[in-house]
């Protein structure tokens, strides 16, 4: 027993010392970058003998090296530390996320601003005005709506009296108002993107079995480029991956953080999960957000095998019962053959050999 216990001492202490000595790699570079400037992240630290492999939300960076837009420089070796870093080009919105360059805690987070106003438009807005960038009255300004000249309608109109050179445009259900506008002057544009009131959709509850991993995607019914998604999990917000949760980008729709997985389901995770859509509007007007939420139900880990227990416990009192019985049931027979042929069959033969015998 005491040997057992020293053992025990050993292995903990083994245990103690390797996670001690595990080392975090450090991270440097941009964490804020303007849509379409280079940015670059530098990751140094990592232990000699460690794969350098640099991935964003867990995911390594295929698409980006191929096409040319990342590349990552020759690691250099210093004093047994690795050293990589990742530069871009130009960014993407879908750049946007948790970065790693090796196994590790540590991330760096990348984020990409716009340029271009968003406008939300609702049922209940009347109409949305978009403004030129400030001018002198001889210059000359261009309106382009999807990169062609603007063409005037029912509900885009251009005002131009006093010169204000604005464009108003009705709320309706029209398709055709909704887009990206920018008016010119010069070298310098001021840049809009109209869209709707975002649509978010998550199921009303979701059971998850404790100990196991809850995976969730924020559907988006509508949604446009820009569109920004946070989470809220136990009353917390989470705009990244942070300790147990984890964010990440829906593939299918490519949309940063629009994936949520959350390890090993505790019971006191049971509450509710909640998705925020919103646009960051430069009006300030953060009026025009949606909200997702679902239940998350957390199922005893021993639930799912009470009525396989149940049934075994009924096989079992059956097969005693049964064998109860067949034993009582044996046993009256050996009694009942005893008793049916002991006393007539059995002694009268013997008598008569008896008698044979003694004549
Ligand atoms: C839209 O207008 C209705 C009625 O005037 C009002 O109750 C509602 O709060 C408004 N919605 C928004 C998002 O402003
Ligand atoms: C507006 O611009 C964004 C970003 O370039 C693009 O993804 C989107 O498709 C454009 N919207 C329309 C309606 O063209
Ligand atoms: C825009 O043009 C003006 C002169 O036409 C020039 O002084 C300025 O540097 C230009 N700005 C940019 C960002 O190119
Ligand atoms: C989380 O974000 C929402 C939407 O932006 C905000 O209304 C709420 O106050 C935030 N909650 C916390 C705890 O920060
Ligand atoms: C890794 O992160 C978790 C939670 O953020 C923390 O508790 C743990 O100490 C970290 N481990 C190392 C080796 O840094
Ligand atoms: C979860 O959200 C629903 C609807 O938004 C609300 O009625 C309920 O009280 C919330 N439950 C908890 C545990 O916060």
């Amino acid at each position: 027993m005491e040997s057992q216990a020293v053992i025990v001492m050993l292995g903990l202490l083994y245990l103690a010392c390797t996670l001690v000595e595990v080392h975090s790699v450090k991270y440097m570079g941009d964490a804020l970058v303007r849509d379409g400037q280079p940015w670059s992240i530098t990751c140094s630290e990592v232990p000699a003998g460690a794969t350098i492999m640099w991935k964003r939300n867990g995911q390594p960076l295929v698409e980006d090296l191929a096409s040319g837009i990342m590349h990552v420089e020759p690691a250099k070796v210093v004093n047994d530390f690795i050293s990589s870093t990742l530069v871009a080009t130009t960014s993407l919105e879908r750049h946007e996320g948790s970065y790693v360059c090796a196994d590790g805690n540590e991330t760096h987070h990348l984020a990409i601003v716009y340029d271009v106003t968003i406008k939300v438009l609702t049922k209940n807005d009347s109409r949305v005005v978009l403004n030129c960038p400030d001018r002198s009255s001889s210059e000359k300004f261009e309106w382009s709506k999807d990169k062609k000249p603007l063409v005037e309608s029912e509900h885009i109109r251009l005002d131009d009296k006093d010169g204000s050179n604005v464009i108003v445009i009705y709320n309706v259900d029209d398709k055709d108002i909704y887009g990206n506008y920018s008016c010119k002057v010069g070298n310098i544009s001021s840049d809009y993107r109209v869209v709707k009131k975002p649509s978010l959709i998550l199921p009303e509850s979701t059971n998850v079995v404790e100990g196991e991993k809850l995976h969730l995607t924020c559907a988006v019914k509508t949604g446009d480029p820009g569109l920004k998604i946070v989470w809220n999990f136990k009353g917390k917000n989470y705009t990244k991956s942070e300790g147990r949760v984890k964010l990440s980008m829906d593939e299918e729709k490519g949309l940063n953080n629009a994936v949520l997985n959350l390890e090993n389901i505790r019971m006191d995770d049971r509450g509710n999960v909640t998705c925020i859509g919103f646009y960051n509007s430069a009006d300030g007007n953060d009026q025009h957000y949606d909200i997702a939420n679902t239940l998350l139900r957390v199922k005893d880990k021993l639930a799912a095998l009470w009525p396989f227990l149940g049934i075994c416990a009924e096989v079992i009192v059956l097969c005693i019962i049964i064998l109860v019985y067949e034993k009582k049931r044996n046993k009256s027979e050996l009694e009942e053959s005893d008793t049916d042929q002991s006393p007539d069959t059995k002694p009268a033969s013997n008598k008569d050999s008896d008698v044979r015998q003694r004549k």
